[in-house]
């Protein structure tokens, strides 16, 4: 099951390098790579990147979602590669080849641009002043996003499940697509946050090529045994996609 298990991004979002190591410990077998957003980076500093690959080869996610002028951006995504993440994240709004030099190495980490925020509503866009069109068709807004960042040179988009069909059709095979908001079947998450949810089967039969997968595995009993669990479902998934 090394494909399924390549697949699982599992964010370490906790506020120390003492937890962050514990999980990467638990679950360096069992998820294919681990994300350090902005909590864990902020509070440890890029010697958290250094401390994780000491522990293990899995690949690093550097989720800091950077949005700057081009410039700044650019020169942010540099300094990053000296830890040799395999993703890194940004806000995209502007085509135009904007990231194309930076991705000329086949083997330079992944830019990948958040389309939407899930945390975004149709309210909060009417009032940034978006169109009616995207307001009343939130894909299409993603959609948008997605083209504008392949123009800018990134590698891929994180989306929702509800996006990933659409996309992969839209986009090709060779663009990355991410998803977050994981959810096991029948499978209740404490105060959750997310609206739009997936199951690890769901979001890869769509076509998505990674998934994020936070609480479902961090608050399992044995987030070993889930981990195992959301392999199975990738995998089904991945041999019903090549039929
Ligand atoms: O599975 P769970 O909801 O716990 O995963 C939360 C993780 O997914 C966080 O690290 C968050 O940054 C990330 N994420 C998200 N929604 C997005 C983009 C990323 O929840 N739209």
């Amino acid at each position: 099951m090394e494909e399924a298990r390549e697949r699982i991004i599992f964010p370490l979002d906790l506020p120390s390098k003492e937890e962050a190591i514990d999980f990467v410990r638990l679950l360096k077998r069992y998820v294919g790579c681990f994300k350090v957003g902005l909590e864990l980076f902020i509070s440890e500093g890029p010697e958290i990147l250094r401390i994780i690959a000491q522990e293990t080869d899995t690949p690093i996610f550097l989720d800091l979602k950077l949005h700057d002028i081009p410039q700044t951006m650019k020169r942010a995504y540099r300094v990053a590669c000296r830890y040799g993440p395999k993703f890194i994240t940004v806000h995209c709004y502007e085509g135009n080849g904007l990231f194309e030099e930076l991705t000329q190495d086949p083997l330079h980490p992944k830019i990948l641009s958040v389309t939407l925020l899930t945390s975004m509503n149709e309210d909060n866009l009417r009032e940034l002043g978006y169109r009616d069109e995207y307001i009343s068709n939130l894909s299409s807004l993603v959609l948008k996003k997605a083209h504008i960042a392949k123009d800018a040179g990134c590698d891929g988009v994180i989306c929702s499940g509800r996006e990933v069909g659409l996309l992969r059709k839209e986009m090709g095979d060779d663009f990355i697509l991410v998803t977050p908001g994981i959810r096991m079947k029948g499978a209740e998450v404490k105060e959750d946050d997310q609206k739009r949810i997936f199951t690890p089967y769901d979001a890869i039969k769509s076509g998505a090529d990674y998934i994020v997968v936070g609480r479902p595995i961090r608050d399992a009993r044995s987030p070993v045994d889930a981990a195992i669990r959301i392999q199975e479902e990738i995998q089904r998934a991945l041999e019903e996609r090549k039929l």
